[in-house]
């Protein structure tokens, strides 16, 4: 079977044309201005009739193909808080959002501490819903940040990915040995910066506080790792165990990053599309970790994706019930508002070309991740999301697939309307 996406806008990370892309059993076959067409049957009453062979063309539609879009950070709550999000109602909604890969972050009751544990929902979620899903598990048991033993065990490239997300690890000599197992293991840890010394008082110095010692740290590790062989410290590649960062939010965090990077380190990060589309004013004090911040910080992460600082854009997709949001919990949802909400601050003001957009909601993410998606090439998956880019619409979140409801973005306006995601 076959399928031809003919005369549409193709965006990815270094391609913008108006061409066509043909699709061989869920792989892409060829990219290009043109592409003929094979013979077609005339049925009566039907038309055209070519039982192996699809076409879909845009022309006058004004849509844009897009690879589909790969989150780095989600909780999808299952097991333990299904109420709020469950794998169905998870993958719904990523797909809605123009997702077919999401990583699940491991804050979950119980928590995963386990590659099999983690193999079960990933399985599940390719079996019943199609998507890639990636369950990372936790940097130290039950994320109570003292006890990493079930790290040790680990083979060599088995997982990509711990964290203890929702909190991160307090302790120095904890963490420190931490990087020096996942330098060995291949294994990127994934940094929720976060001092809990300061969280009652300061969340900026919390933020800060914890990515210098992160930095510290796993600096130190990987001299200790390369014993005296400094090639070790060098950056290489993005895609071999390193450190990265979630959700930075601070101008001072995103600066220590960016200086990290220029002295040769592999360090990657991600920020969040709500850091840099509503400072805490505009946000109405929405509580979310770290917290919306300043204008100042928003300029210094949008800058941050100019020059190629910010690895990917990545949701922290955090459902709650209107409960938990009035108890405090702190998070919002995200996976069906990244793209508008990207879109409309970052690319329709000028800031990004669809292109960058593209190469950190996809090609980026991607590729950490390890998947044959996030370019529209020959060989690579036909995982695909179309998009209206100039329709103007309101956000409702009483239209999203989640379970759970909590934006303060409902009710805005926005452009870049996902139409359909293809997998
Ligand atoms: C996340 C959650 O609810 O699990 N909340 C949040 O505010 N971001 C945890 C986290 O990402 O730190
Ligand atoms: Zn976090
Ligand atoms: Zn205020
Ligand atoms: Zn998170």
């Amino acid at each position: 079977m076959q399928t031809l996406y003919k005369n549409i806008r193709i965006v990815d990370d270094t391609q913008d044309f108006m061409g066509c892309v043909l699709v061989e059993n869920g792989i892409v076959t060829k990219v290009a201005e043109l592409i003929d067409e094979p013979a077609y049957e005339i049925i009566p009453a039907y038309g055209l009739y070519n039982s192996n062979f699809i076409v879909r063309d845009f022309t006058g539609e004004n849509v844009v193909l897009m690879p589909a879009f790969t989150d780095l950070h989600a909780h999808f709550r299952d097991p333990g808080f299904t109420y709020k999000e469950d794998l169905e109602s998870g993958c719904a909604t990523a797909i809605k959002g123009g997702y077919t890969a999401v990583n699940l972050m491991p804050n979950t009751n119980p928590v995963y501490n386990s590659v099999e544990q983690a193999k079960e929902i990933e399985n599940k979620a390719k079996e019943l819903f199609g998507i890639t899903v990636n369950q990372t598990i936790s940097m130290t048991k039950d994320l109570e940040g003292i006890n990493f033993s079930h790290l040790k065990n680990l083979k060599k490239d088995e997982i990509l990915f711990v964290t203890d997300d929702g909190k991160g690890v307090q302790d120095d000599t904890v963490m420190k040995q931490i990087f020096e197992i996942c330098n060995e293991k291949n294994i990127t840890v994934m940094s929720h910066a976060e001092d809990a010394k300061y969280s009652a008082t300061d969340m900026r110095k919390a933020e800060n506080e914890m990515t210098a010692r992160d930095i510290r740290l796993n600096k130190e590790s990987r001299m200790q790792n390369a014993k005296s062989n400094t090639a070790n410290l060098i950056f290489k590649s993005n895609l071999s165990s390193h450190l990265h960062f979630c959700h930075v939010s601070t101008k001072e965090a995103i600066e220590m990053i960016a200086q990290a990077q220029k002295e040769g380190f592999n360090v990657t990060c991600e920020v969040t599309p709500h850091h840099i589309f509503a400072t805490d004013e505009e946000g109405n004090h929405y509580r979310v970790n770290p917290p919306l911040r300043k204008q100042e910080d928003i300029d210094a992460l949008i800058n941050a994706m100019q020059n190629e600082v910010v690895f990917a854009i990545a949701t922290d997709h955090a459902p709650h019930t209107e409960e938990d949001k009035e108890q405090g919990a702190p998070g919002m949802i995200g996976l069906e508002l990244a793209f508008p909400l990207c879109y409309t601050k970052l690319v329709r003001s000028g800031f990004l070309t669809l292109s960058q957009l593209v190469k950190m909601m996809s090609t980026n993410p991607s590729a950490m991740m390890k998947l044959n998606k996030g370019k529209i090439v020959k060989g690579m998956n036909a995982e695909f999301v179309i998009a209206e880019l100039e329709q103007e619409y309101i956000i409702d979140v009483f239209t999203m697939a989640s379970k759970s409801k909590n934006t303060p973005f409902d009710g805005i306006s926005v452009f870049g309307k996902i139409v359909e995601t293809i997998f």
